[in-house]
């Protein structure tokens, strides 16, 4: 179940509000080492990047996306600079042949000369992760949620939140930001707000990095339910 249907899980399982919700954001390392979901650009899959089953797959973006659409998607999840000239790049060339496998666009990749951002990161990360990102409509999801969470929370509950990259966690912080609740003042003026508990995101240590450096990038924000 997408949580961002909350009312179907308060439904399906509880019957009530949470005193604890905790959101682990992203997908799981199983997901990422599936050639099935085909996340990792070092394993040769079938374009489809999409993890929650919804069937809409980053073939879908990639073959049938408009200019303006793709380069919407690099920009807006993967701050590509030259978005416009990958996406020029990508209509043109799936005129003569649709882009069907991770390999086939890491080459349509290398050959658009286009400028990605640092050469300490594969050069197809960043376009990998605006594909995941829109086909598994992940800030969408992230964004319904936190709209509807207030209304399952317990007084006192607690609200915790781990992301993994930037545009997740700066839509976290803004939303603690702008819902918090700070000497008796409800900044959203809606009489519900979070105390905010990390003034700074918890991030992993070096020994937890150590033994997972998947968690290198998360951050974990936590905030208290005041009504
Ligand atoms: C980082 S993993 C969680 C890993 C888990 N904490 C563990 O230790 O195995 C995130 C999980 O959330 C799921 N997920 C991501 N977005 C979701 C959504 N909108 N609705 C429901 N599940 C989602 C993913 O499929 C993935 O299994």
């Amino acid at each position: 179940m997408n949580f961002k249907d909350l009312e179907k899980i308060e439904e399906d399982y509880l019957k009530n509000k949470f005193d604890f919700i905790l959101l682990d954001l992203g997908f799981s390392s199983n997901q990422l080492e599936d050639a099935q979901i085909g996340i990792s650009f070092k394993v040769d899959s079938q374009l489809n990047m999409n993890y929650l089953n919804s069937g809409f797959t980053a073939y879908d973006i990639v073959n049938n996306y408009s200019e303006e659409e793709l380069s919407r998607v690099f920009a807006d999840y993967g701050e590509i600079k030259q978005s416009l000239k990958l996406a020029k790049f990508i209509v043109r060339t799936r005129q003569d042949k649709s882009i069907n496998t991770n390999f086939d666009l890491i080459e349509v990749l290398r050959g658009s000369g286009v400028n990605f951002r640092s050469k300490k990161i594969h050069f197809a990360t960043q376009a990998f992760q605006a594909l995941r990102i829109e086909c598994n409509k992940e800030l969408e999801n992230l964004n319904i949620f936190l709209e509807k969470v207030y209304n399952y929370l317990n007084k006192d509950g607690i609200l915790a939140i781990i992301s993994f990259h930037s545009l997740e966690d700066r839509i976290v912080k803004n939303y603690f930001k702008s819902n918090s609740f700070k000497k008796d003042n409800f900044k959203n003026q809606l009489n519900w707000g979070f105390e905010i508990l990390t003034k700074r995101p918890i991030t992993p240590n070096q020994i937890e990095i150590k033994n997972n450096p998947r968690s290198r990038s998360s951050k974990l924000r936590v905030g208290r339910f005041v009504n």
